[in-house]
């Protein structure tokens, strides 16, 4: 079947035709060729008629004309997240916690995406349509706030990066829990942990005069080379993401873990702070630096860049300089 946008291409030749036709009419008048004159002249009418009915297809037929809703209702599942015609439906098979001693069970959604659906969206036209009971943790939708870290058909992921038709394997998009972290319910699990982790490498600048806290007495300016000695660190957006990738996090509670560390590394290489001998003390210990087996994954996933394994090799290579150069 022809597309009703293709009709365009009809509408904009018989826009430009018709008059076209009238002057060539005029024309074969004037130096009397009388079969040209009725031949362009009957050209003409079959433009009108064309130009009649592709503007009225265009204007009332064409599903981008009619209001947002009347097509979601011809689609069978009316959502406001992605507008648009041409959807495919999709199996979103979500990890839900189901309580009453059954732990975790594996439950199957079908869902009308478009080009532009997310995960998270998919996840969000559940709720809104067939299952409230769902429960997701999201909040910027732009990969900026870090809320929204899931496990996308086994690797962690941020659902609101991810498009949902792409990431489907065989129709299928399989959403699980993060499992480093401890599961509060279906796709929602607690940061407590985390944070504490986090807070622990004292993140923020330390000077050895501690009134400059409350009363700077001169700008802290620094060298471009100084900046990027820990720019890229910077970037988290704490979504633990590398965490839940880390095999040694998943297995040793007692891990600082790659986000935790990789910001003892932001925090060290900083020109501004005069605490670096204190830092590498903390975090000199089998759970911490030297826990880190560098298997990688946590950089492999990290959706800023961050680069978690670099900033714990770092931190070790300036904690064994230390030892030959101090003796501690
Ligand atoms: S280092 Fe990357 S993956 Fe880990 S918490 Fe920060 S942004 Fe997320
Ligand atoms: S909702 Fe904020 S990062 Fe996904």
């Amino acid at each position: 079947m022809i597309r009703a946008s293709r009709y365009m291409v009809l509408l904009y030749a018989s826009m430009a035709g018709v008059p076209a036709m009238i002057f060539l009419r005029v024309v074969f008048g004037i130096f009397g060729m009388a079969s040209l004159q009725d031949a362009a002249g009957f050209l003409a009418g079959v433009g009108l008629v064309v130009f009649g009915i592709v503007g009225f297809v265009e204007v009332y037929a064409h599903p981008q004309n009619k209001h947002i809703e009347q097509v979601n209702e011809e689609a069978g599942e009316a959502h406001v997240l992605s507008p648009g015609a041409g959807r495919d439906t999709i199996v979103m098979s979500i990890s839900r916690f189901a309580g009453g001693g059954k732990g975790i069970e594996m439950k199957d959604y079908r869902v009308k995406v478009s080009k532009f659906t997310t995960v998270l969206e998919a996840l969000l036209m559940i709720k809104e349509t067939q299952d409230s009971t769902l429960s997701v943790r999201y909040s910027c939708r732009m990969g900026i706030c870090g809320s929204c870290g899931v496990v996308v058909n086994g690797k962690p992921s941020l659902a609101c990066e991810l498009n949902a038709e792409k990431t489907a394997v065989d129709g299928c998009v399989k959403v699980e829990q993060m499992r480093a972290h401890p599961l509060l319910k279906d796709l929602v699990t607690d940061f407590d942990d985390f944070f504490a982790k986090h807070k622990a490498i004292r993140p923020g600048l330390y000077r050895k005069d501690g009134k400059e806290k409350y009363e700077a007495k001169k700008e802290y300016k620094q060298s471009q080379e100084e900046l990027n000695r820990f720019l890229p660190y910077s970037y988290c957006i704490m979504c633990g993401l590398c965490l839940d990738a880390c095999p040694i996090s998943n297995s040793n509670a007692e891990f600082l873990g790659p986000q935790a560390l990789s910001q003892a590394y932001r925090y060290y290489a900083d020109s501004r702070d005069q605490d670096g001998k204190k830092r590498l003390f903390d975090v000199d210990a089998l759970k911490g630096i030297w826990g880190c087996e560098f298997a990688g994954a946590c950089s492999h996933v990290c959706p800023k860049g961050v680069d978690p394994a670099s900033a714990i090799q770092l931190l070790k290579n300036e904690a064994a300089k230390s030892i030959l150069e101090n003796g501690e």
